[in-house]
């Protein structure tokens, strides 16, 4: 392990177990792809930005790429779009999804990727991880955002995931070049 790498991981395992982690844990935040983990890419996308950073990240990591898909569509027109997304929110909502991906347990690791939407994640997302049996499994979400940042999504994702190691949101504005998504998946090995 380098010296920096080092001194992060040492980092990483002291406040962990300040907060009662294990060393693992600890690991799994500080490389979370080391190794022959085995990954997935799970995303949400209306618009079509956050899609296309999830192919991505599936063609430079090898990993599965599953899209989540509500039940009813949202609204094409924009305004109309944010409306029904904020009442969801507001009620706490969980809209139906088509499909999840099924046997989580074959993976280590899970890429979760969703647009912001009001400050936060979408609520199929959260329908996503309120069924999803990801205990124990490290969970690297990523976001396209219209300017606002990933704002609360890093929280609201580690609420929702208690028991996963939940890295920081990795926030791309609109969307991403293949360089930059490179230069982010280099720093998680
Ligand atoms: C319902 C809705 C709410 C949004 N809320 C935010 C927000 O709070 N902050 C922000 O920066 N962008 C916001 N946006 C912009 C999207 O996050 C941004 O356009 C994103 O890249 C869209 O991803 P997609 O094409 O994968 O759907 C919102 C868009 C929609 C449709």
């Amino acid at each position: 392990m380098k010296m920096r790498k080092c001194l992060a991981f040492m980092a990483a395992a002291a406040i962990c177990a300040a907060l009662g982690f294990s060393a693992e844990a600890a690991r799994a935040a500080e490389a979370p792809l080391a190794g022959d983990k085995k990954a997935l890419v799970v995303y949400f996308s209306k618009t079509g930005n956050t899609q296309g950073v999830a192919e991505t990240v599936a063609k430079l990591t090898g990993a599965e790429l599953f899209r989540l898909e509500t039940v009813e569509p949202y609204p094409d027109d924009y305004h109309t779009s944010t409306e029904v997304a904020k009442r969801q929110l507001e009620q706490n909502a969980r809209p139906a999804l088509k499909a999840v991906p099924q046997d989580l347990a074959r993976y280590d690791v899970v890429f979760l990727g969703h647009p912001v939407w009001w400050h936060t994640i979408p609520t199929p997302v959260m329908t996503f991880l309120d069924g999803a049996k990801l205990d124990g499994k490290t969970i690297i979400p990523f976001c396209t955002h219209g300017g606002g940042g990933a704002d609360e999504s890093t929280g609201a994702i580690r609420k929702l995931a208690p028991k996963s190691t939940v890295l920081e949101d990795k926030e791309f504005y609109g969307g991403a070049s293949e360089e930059e998504i490179a230069e982010w998946i280099a720093s998680l090995k």
